[in-house]
């Protein structure tokens, strides 16, 4: 694998180390490390199939690798953890298809969201002592609105999720991600779908998210402009492999990232569009 150090000393919040997944004969992921430095922008690009989702999946507790481990702030967290424990400890994630309640609204999506964050035992003690009802909600419905204006959703707030546009749907699944208070965000192609305007307002709230709260993103997209022009680090999975991982720049002119998914035209000497989302695995 190529492998360009940035010169990021901080931390990270999240990390795989060596992770292997399979399904049955199928190699997903084979020995990928990858760190998420706080309020940092890690992009992660490759082909269909390449293994992206099934990354997210294994980042946010929604499967258990085969093999290598997950740390949060450097505590292991393989095999112990939930998506519900996951998301408490400040790592949330949107879906490659989005998955809204069809019966809520908008804005109860992201309320819902919001109230999340509350620990279980809190929720089930709000529910019991009837806390819930006497507690005073305003600091996080002024929250939800100002989610609700960020994600251009305020004139849609009222609409149940059934029958919303692709577009619409992804800003509520990114809204409802925010609204938990996360520390990593883990994107899974929020921009397909978005047309041109939409797309640009989106990456607008994203970096605006990472200034104003020190959240740290992983964004997967096929929009490769996009991930290079908002990315500190790349990284480049090819069948389930990490070939690349640097600064875009670096990255965008690497010979085997170039041969592996930009498909360069030897003849030509340049690149073919990135493939669409064809996928059909979460
Ligand atoms: N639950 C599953 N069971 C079996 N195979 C799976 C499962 N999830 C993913 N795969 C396979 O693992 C490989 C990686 O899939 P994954 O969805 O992670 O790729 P991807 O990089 O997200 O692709 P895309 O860009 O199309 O979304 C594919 O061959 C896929 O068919
Ligand atoms: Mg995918």
């Amino acid at each position: 694998m190529t492998d360009i150090p940035t010169t990021n000393p901080t931390p990270p919040i999240l990390s795989t180390v060596g992770i292997g997944m399979r399904f049955g004969g199928l190699t997903a992921l084979d020995d990928v490390s990858l760190d998420v430095p706080a309020a940092s922008i890690v992009g992660l690009v490759g082909p269909n199939g390449a293994g992206k989702s099934t990354l997210f999946n294994v980042m946010s507790g929604y499967l258990r690798p085969t093999s290598g481990t997950v740390l949060i702030d450097g505590v292991e967290q393989t095999r112990r953890s939930t998506p519900q424990h996951r998301a408490h400890m400040g790592i949330a994630r949107t879906f490659q298809h989005p998955e809204l309640f069809s019966d809520l609204t908008i804005r109860e999506h992201v309320t819902i969201a919001r109230r999340m964050r509350l620990t279980p035992r809190r929720l089930w003690s709000d529910v019991l002592t009837g806390a819930g009802l006497r507690r005073n909600t305003q600091p996080d419905d002024e929250v939800t609105e100002q989610l609700l204006v960020d994600l251009s959703l305020s004139e849609d707030a009222d609409r149940i999720a059934t029958g919303l546009p692709l577009g619409v749907a992804r800003r509520v699944e990114v809204a409802r991600a925010l609204a938990t208070d996360p520390r990593v965000v883990l994107l899974d192609e929020p921009s397909s779908g978005l047309d041109e305007g939409e797309t640009a307002e989106l990456s607008e709230v994203l970096v605006s998210a990472r200034e104003r709260h020190s959240v740290a993103l992983v964004l997967v997209e096929h929009d490769v402009d996009l991930v290079l022009g908002m990315s500190d680090t790349v990284y480049v999975l090819d069948f389930g492999k990490l070939i690349a991982r640097g600064a875009p720049e670096m990255v965008r002119s690497d010979p085997a990232v170039r041969a592996a998914y930009l498909g360069d035209d030897p003849v030509a000497g340049t690149a073919h569009p990135a493939p669409e989302p064809a996928g059909t695995s979460r």
